[in-house]
């Protein structure tokens, strides 16, 4: 069984390169839609979100497939490091899935829906959804959390602690992007009324 660790890792770290680029591809996308100024362009925006789709879904099953043999094969379901990266992974799977994913398809929606021309109300209140930001940022953030636990695997306290640490500084800089957002949108509308 142990033969196959090496090809396991292979599978694992193939599925963290499509893991970062598809976050790359949301980053990407988030930042974009800051300077959107009319319902066509957050249709646009909105739409280079499906590049992600696919490397959302294959990359974490691959991470998982290749984690899970490596970890029944030779490290065991009591070493620290690991143990906190399958809970993180899962809380962070939810996350990706059931909030963030499902925030962006609906802003998608209200875009689609939407009239052409400037960013109505609507679609302002959906592009400043700070749930939305907030969980893109500590997923963002977390990535380098997963990294660290990966590579310097360190005991408890410390696998905790990067997992605390990487959620206060996502949360910050969700909060800091959906201020900025904010501003941006507010500033649209205004001009609009004016
Ligand atoms: C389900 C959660 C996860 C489990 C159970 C898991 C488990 C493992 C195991 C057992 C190794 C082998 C360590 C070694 O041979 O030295 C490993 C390596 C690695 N993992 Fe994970 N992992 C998980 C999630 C992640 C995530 C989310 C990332 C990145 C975002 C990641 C990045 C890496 C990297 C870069 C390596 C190579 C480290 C090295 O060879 O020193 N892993 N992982």
């Amino acid at each position: 069984m142990q033969a196959l660790y090496p090809v396991a890792l292979f599978v694992h770290v193939l599925g963290v390169g499509m893991l970062f680029a598809g976050d790359g591809v949301t980053y990407a996308v988030l930042k974009s839609l800051r300077n959107a100024s009319t319902s066509g362009q957050v249709r646009v925006v909105c739409g280079a979100m499906r590049w992600a789709g696919p490397l959302h879904m294959v990359g974490p099953l691959m991470i998982l497939a290749g984690g899970l043999y490596m970890v029944a094969t030779a490290w065991g379901w009591t070493t620290a490091w690991i143990d906190v990266a399958l809970v993180s992974f899962a809380v962070a799977s939810y996350l990706g899935i059931g909030v963030s994913q499902k925030k962006m398809k609906a802003l998608a929606g209200q875009a689609a829906a939407a009239p052409d021309g400037p960013i109505g109300a609507d679609l302002a209140a959906a592009l400043q959804d700070r749930t939305m930001w907030i969980v893109s940022g500590v997923l963002f953030v977390w990535l380098a959390a997963f990294l660290y636990l990966m590579i310097l695997k360190p005991g408890w306290t410390v696998s905790i602690a990067a997992m605390v640490i990487s959620t206060a500084l996502g949360w910050m800089v969700g909060v800091r992007n959906a201020a900025r957002t904010a501003a941006s949108v507010t500033t649209t509308a205004g001009v609009l009324e004016g």
